[in-house]
């Protein structure tokens, strides 16, 4: 029986790689979880349909790309979870999603340090993550999503939570404090 399985997603720069690195890492949860990075899945076995030259991009081929996790998932061993991680993992088949969210603010100044990112990208991203794009597009695929507001939480805290979250769906229960609605941050889009 495989365990289960976590879309673990949010807008660039909301810290999806940050938690799942620690993860990997650290004792008390490598044996837990396994991690799927998805950017290296899709660039390892060239899972995209080609690249999107205005965006930089590459566009998953996301037919091929289920099928791939799917035959991971099934490979997951006995005891662990899986963790997808990627801003596309809620379009892939799973439990339970949580969001990873950071306020647009915060955002600008993580994504502006990275080298590769236009100012444009950048503004394309916090304004999305203000127009809270991905939650939307996930409680459109799944009544099982949750939302983890990280702006001023470390890394720790961040992890706690996900875990929160996993834990309770295990006993049944519905972890109230991260369901979405909570999160408005409208006023920080950029004009
Ligand atoms: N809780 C946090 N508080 C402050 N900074 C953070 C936190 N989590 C991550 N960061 C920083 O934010 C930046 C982006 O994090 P990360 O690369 O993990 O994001 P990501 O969600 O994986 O983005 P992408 O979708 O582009 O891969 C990094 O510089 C990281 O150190
Ligand atoms: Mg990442």
């Amino acid at each position: 029986m495989t365990g289960t399985v976590i879309a673990l997603t949010g807008t660039p720069g909301t810290g999806k790689t940050t938690v799942c690195e620690f993860i990997k890492e650290h004792s008390l949860y490598r044996d837990k979880y396994r991690i799927i990075d998805l950017h290296k899945l899709i660039m390892d076995e060239k899972l995209y349909t080609g690249r999107d030259e205005i965006r930089d991009t590459y566009n998953a081929d996301m037919e091929r790309l289920r099928v791939r996790v799917t035959e991971l998932i099934e490979q997951t061993p006995v005891g662990m979870d899986t963790i997808l991680e990627g801003h596309i993992s809620h379009y892939l088949p799973a439990d339970v999603i949580i969001v990873l969210r950071a306020s647009p603010i915060a955002l600008r100044k993580r994504l502006g340090k990275r080298r590769e990112y236009s100012y444009e990208k950048v503004k394309e991203n916090s304004d999305a993550e203000a127009l809270d794009v991905i939650l939307v597009e996930s409680v459109e695929t799944s009544d099982r999503v949750f939302e983890i507001n990280t702006t001023d939480m470390n890394l720790i805290s961040v992890i706690k939570s996900v875990v929160e979250i996993i834990d309770s769906l295990k006993k049944g229960k519905v972890p109230e404090e991260y369901l979405p609605g909570k999160i408005d941050w409208i006023d920080q889009v950029e004009l």
